[in-house]
């Protein structure tokens, strides 16, 4: 499967689970977690003698094993004690899982670190375990975790924290699949197996319907392509009746080659990624199939490849969006947020929302200014903006907000149409994108945009970030945010 499925939790002592691998914490400062003291009087103090000679230090990420019958104790380093945090606690958790993968051993035992970041723990466990050889056929090295249990009585934190890390890993194995695999159609597929389990209202658009609609973006980055484009809608309904819904929106370009103004070849692969706005609204909808909060959630997926043809779209061409504003196309590779365009003015018309959300691998210029690390986020409405930044801390998922000033909006204002699809050569590339969605959003309505192209895939390996593939990241914040 790729990762963990369940976690569960017990009250049990360590010597009273059968797990072959117990997980426990010391501090910088030498400090044990009490399960570790207890197990340090057991192993006749060779974990702080091993402390004491300098052989463990207690840093982050940094695992030192023992022995005692048949079980591996794990004493995982926590860094300092008045830095330690969910996070902190997170990270260790993910070490636990991939310690434990590395020596083939299925099953552990992970304690709560004397802490309450409980819900962090197992999502810790669960995205440390994730792996991705759905293509390999020689098996040898692929060896899932199969159980876990971790040393608390507070179930309903372990169970939230398992499920939504079981959506980032959802959604992590659709960005990690290629092109040929994650098509438009494999997305609409994911969305109804996510709208079957959770009772929510699946509709999907096809080329010739949105094209009749008038979604004028879909139709012209689609138009180079055979593979067949879909626009995506998932409403789930928890809450009551007339209550707004909070709706997302992901940007879900299977494969970018940029169209006419096509792409260098070097790392052209990469561009199997560009569906990862999308990733985050399916894996939150997983998330929210499995919980089934109190609140209404709407979640749209405008999806297609943008590739070259001779029915492609070209540069100078005018296409005219749902809400009926003509863009100039000055190039095709910047066509994320023409199919955003149609998503926002369609969620804008037909719904009324609390906020709207959207995600999108949208520009290079984002990894240029914040790097893999951080997510850049735009929108306008300050008291949403603030809740995406405390969601961002209570999840350790960086954001930084760029300035929608009326400058930078000036700039997408077209000679021939209403608006442009690039802003000045060179400059706030990022900043341009977010000014050109503005347009698309209903006035009045709270909106935030998460620019994720450095994010969403590359970054560093760390013990819960797989080999630089698909990161999953803002999922676990939209959760939080939302308050699933
Ligand atoms: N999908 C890309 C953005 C991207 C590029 C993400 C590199 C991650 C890494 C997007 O469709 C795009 O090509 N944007 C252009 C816009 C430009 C033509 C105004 C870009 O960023 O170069
Ligand atoms: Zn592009
Ligand atoms: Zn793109």
């Amino acid at each position: 499967m790729g990762y963990l499925q369940k976690i569960r939790s017990t009250t049990d002592s360590w010597d009273e689970v059968t797990a072959p691998f117990i997980a426990l914490g010391i501090f910088e400062e030498g400090t044990l977690t009490s399960t570790g003291n207890d197990i340090d009087k057991v192993l006749q103090g060779q974990i702080s003698k091993a402390y004491s000679l300098g052989d463990i230090k207690g840093k982050t990420d940094e695992v030192t094993l023992f022995y005692h019958d048949e079980k591996r104790i794990a004493v995982i380093g926590l860094g300092k004690k008045d830095k330690f945090d969910a996070e902190g606690a997170r990270r260790a958790a993910a070490t636990a899982s991939r310690t434990a993968i590395q020596r083939k051993i299925g099953d552990i035992c992970v304690e709560n670190f004397d802490t309450e970041f409980v819900q962090a723990i197992a999502e810790g466990i669960t995205l440390g375990s994730y792996q991705y050889f759905d293509f390999k056929t020689d098996d040898e090295d692929c060896f899932d975790l199969k159980s876990a249990l971790v040393m608390t009585e507070n179930k309903e934190a372990v169970h939230r924290g398992s499920v939504y890390a079981q959506g980032v890993c959802y959604a992590r194995d659709l960005e990690n699949a290629p092109g040929n695999h994650t098509t438009p159609s494999r997305l609409a597929e994911s969305a109804a197996e996510i709208s079957q389990a959770g009772g929510m209202k699946l509709t999907v658009f096809d080329r010739d319907e949105f094209t009749e609609m008038g979604m004028g973006g879909m139709a012209g980055v689609s138009a180079g392509s055979d593979e067949p484009p879909k626009f995506i809608i998932l409403e789930y309904y928890g809450g009551e009746k007339d209550e707004k819904p909070k709706v997302l929106v992901g940007k879900g370009l299977t494969f970018d080659a940029g169209g006419i103004s096509i792409k260098p070849a070097a790392s052209m692969d990469e561009m199997k990624y560009d569906m990862c706005g999308s990733g985050v609204v399916l894996g939150v909808m997983k998330a929210v199939s499995v919980l089934k909060p109190n609140m209404n959630i709407v979640g749209v997926v405008p999806s297609t490849e943008n590739l070259l043809g001779g029915k492609a779209y070209k540069p100078g061409d005018i296409l005219k969006a749902y809400n009926g504003k003509t863009i100039e196309v000055l190039n095709t590779d910047a066509e994320g947020r023409l199919i955003l365009a149609d998503g926002l003015s369609y969620v804008s018309k037909h719904y009324d929302p609390e906020y709207i959300l959207d995600f999108a691998t949208l520009t290079g210029a984002v990894v240029i200014s914040l790097g893999h690390i951080t997510t850049g986020i735009m929108g306008t409405d300050e008291a949403l903006l603030d809740r995406v930044r405390q969601s961002s801390k209570e999840t350790a998922e960086k954001v930084w907000e760029l300035p929608l000033w009326d400058e930078y909006c000036e700039q997408i204002k077209s000679k021939v149409a209403d608006v442009k699809n690039v802003g000045e050569a060179r400059q706030a590339g990022s900043i341009a994108a977010g000014a050109f969605l503005k347009e698309f959003v209903q006035e009045g309505i709270p909106w935030c945009h998460f620019d994720i192209a450095g994010t969403a895939w590359g970054k560093k390996d760390s013990p819960y970030y797989y080999q630089k593939g698909a990161s999953g990241e803002t999922i676990r914040l939209v959760l939080n945010l939302m308050g699933v």
